[in-house]
């Protein structure tokens, strides 16, 4: 499949919603309710909780689905583990850049010719330069180890990778116009931050060259699902 990297001018298309819950009867409640999200992120909890089923309903209720499951394995595992995937029919599915260059070109060489395409996950954001230094004996500072990270999977003929929405605009520099930047850590104005602790607003995230947004509880968690949804859709314009 060859990404959308412009999702319309509809801003509804850029939206990826998180069902961040640990149930597929809890997340179809979800998706019962908010009939105009189009596009789905499945993380661990729902994937370890449900997987074949929440999949088999989102692809039946004709969503898309970002599958986020940060694969990271000796190059054989990651690439079967890929090859099914494409079979669940999943549109993104993420791994991480780190697991090196043959694990994503594994990876890459499964997927090559279906309808699931592959984003490489950096460094964790909850990894902090101290750690990245100390622990992991990294020599770098964060946005150079991730545009490093970013820049080797596409060596590794990956056109995607997700990304803080602070860092979309540099990485948008070195990688090019035809490769997909995904961003969680995106808040409406007003909204709670949370545990995420650098945000940017959907508008800012998109001008910043974001081409899908990532969105968990802002909506999800909303008194109002709905309510929430058609405010960030209209923050978006
Ligand atoms: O609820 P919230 O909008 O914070 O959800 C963001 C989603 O994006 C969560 O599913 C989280 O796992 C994911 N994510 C993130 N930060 C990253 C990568 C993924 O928040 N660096």
């Amino acid at each position: 499949m060859k990404i959308n990297l412009n999702p319309e001018a509809d801003p509804q298309a850029k939206i990826i919603v998180a069902l961040d819950v640990p149930s597929a009867n809890e997340a179809l409640n979800l998706c019962d309710r908010l009939p105009q999200v189009s596009f789905w992120k499945v993380g661990l909890e729902l994937f370890i909780a449900d997987g074949s089923t929440i999949l088999r309903e989102l692809k039946a209720r004709d969503k898309r689905v970002f599958l986020d499951l940060k694969l990271h394995d000796i190059p054989n595992t990651v690439a079967s583990a890929c090859r099914v995937a494409t079979k669940y029919g999943a549109d993104f599915l993420t791994i991480h850049a780190s697991g090196g260059k043959a694990m994503m070109k594994a990876a890459q060489a499964e997927v090559q010719g279906s309808s699931t395409q592959l984003l490489a996950v950096s460094l964790l954001t909850s990894i902090s330069s101290v750690e990245l230094q100390s622990d992991l004996l990294v020599p770098l500072e964060i946005p150079e180890y991730v545009a490093k990270l970013v820049l080797l999977a596409k060596e590794s003929g990956l056109k995607g990778a997700v990304c803080s929405p602070h860092e979309v605009t540099k990485l948008r520099s070195l990688l090019g116009d035809d490769f997909c930047f995904v961003t969680p850590g995106v808040r409406p104005l007003g909204a709670a931050v949370g545990d995420q602790s650098r945000v940017m607003t959907p508008k800012d995230a998109i001008a910043a060259g974001a081409n899908y947004l990532v969105i968990g509880r802002p909506i999800t968690a909303a008194p109002d699902p709905v309510l929430a949804w058609d405010q960030i859709c209209k923050d978006c314009l």
